[in-house]
């Protein structure tokens, strides 16, 4: 199984463009690594790809990619893209995947509805783009040899469906993880979840590889550091400082951090948060960051 971190970053990127943060000044500085928008590229074979989640980002991701780079005049080693919520970081880059482009585009009925409330995602036209629903716990093929099986995490419904009252810890088809399986390995795709149940971390028991949401390293971040007024957790996102507790005793190949926020200290390589969770076991991904199980 091959895996590429096409952007490690959360929505808004690092940069962001409107955040004079410490972090995205040492961004634009070039003094840590800038980040892309939220997606991940995996093959079994390495000839045939599914995209986990379309940022806004994806057309600098394709075009830095060879892997990804176009095979004759409009042939693509894409077969599918799959969405784990209906969040704007991961389906506006489907707008850019709109050039009479044929694959297949997975998701939950409930991420699928999302999608069809907004009539510009029909600039994917169904006879190339089918949109194919998936039940949760149930395998499918997402890619020549590699079965992926959708399952539902603590999450929210996307920002610009949240009414008044919002329920962050939901679970149900709004916000899902990914088991994907190929060649006898096994890795899990969480770059949302918003607690770490008993459950959930049976789930993760075992896996060669979990590529989990690394959004925020404290629950209160954004507010101390007046870049807003959610915790991290209103906002669907376990903080790391409680997942490196929780998944201390957790049996895994590698773990890695996705889904990083622009103020969040593991976006410098240096900082002692980073060294921290590296003690602990855990990789933080990068853009371009490439795994082979
Ligand atoms: C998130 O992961 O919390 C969302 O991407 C936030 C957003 O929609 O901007
Ligand atoms: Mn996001
Ligand atoms: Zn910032």
């Amino acid at each position: 199984m091959q895996i590429i971190l096409l952007g490690a970053g959360a929505g808004g990127g690092l940069p962001q463009w409107n955040c004079g943060c410490a972090n995205c000044n040492a961004a634009r500085a070039g003094h840590i690594p800038s980040m892309t928008q939220s997606s991940v590229a995996i093959s079994a074979d390495g000839t045939d790809w599914a995209i986990l989640n379309a940022s806004p980002d994806i057309r600098t991701q394709l075009a830095v990619t060879p892997e990804l780079h176009p095979t004759g005049p409009r042939q693509l080693p894409i077969r599918s893209v799959l969405l784990t919520n209906g969040d704007i970081d991961h389906v506006a880059g489907l707008l850019t995947l709109r050039e009479s482009q044929p694959f297949d585009l997975f998701a939950t009925a409930a991420i699928h509805d999302a999608l069809a409330q907004n009539p510009m995602f029909g600039a994917l036209r169904a006879d190339l783009v089918p949109r194919r629903p998936i039940r949760l716990d149930q395998p499918f093929d997402l890619a020549s040899g590699l079965t992926a099986t959708l399952f539902a995490v603590p999450g929210k419904v996307p920002l610009y469906q949240e009414g008044a009252v919002v329920q962050s810890g939901l679970i149900g088809e709004n916000t899902v993880g990914v088991e994907l399986i190929a060649n006898g390995r096994r890795a899990l795709y969480i770059p949302g979840c918003a607690d770490l149940p008993d459950w959930l971390q049976t789930r993760m028991e075992g896996a060669d590889l979990l590529m989990f949401d690394g959004t925020l390293w404290d629950d209160d971040e954004m507010i101390r550091m007046g870049l807003g007024r959610k915790t991290g957790r209103r906002m669907g996102h376990v903080p790391v400082t409680e997942t490196l507790d929780a998944l201390a005793q957790t049996g895994m190949g590698q773990r890695v951090f996705v889904h990083m926020n622009n103020s969040n200290p593991l976006t410098d390589p240096n900082s002692p948060e980073s060294a921290k969770a590296r003690v602990q076991g855990w990789q933080v991904g990068r853009d371009g960051t490439r795994i082979t199980l």
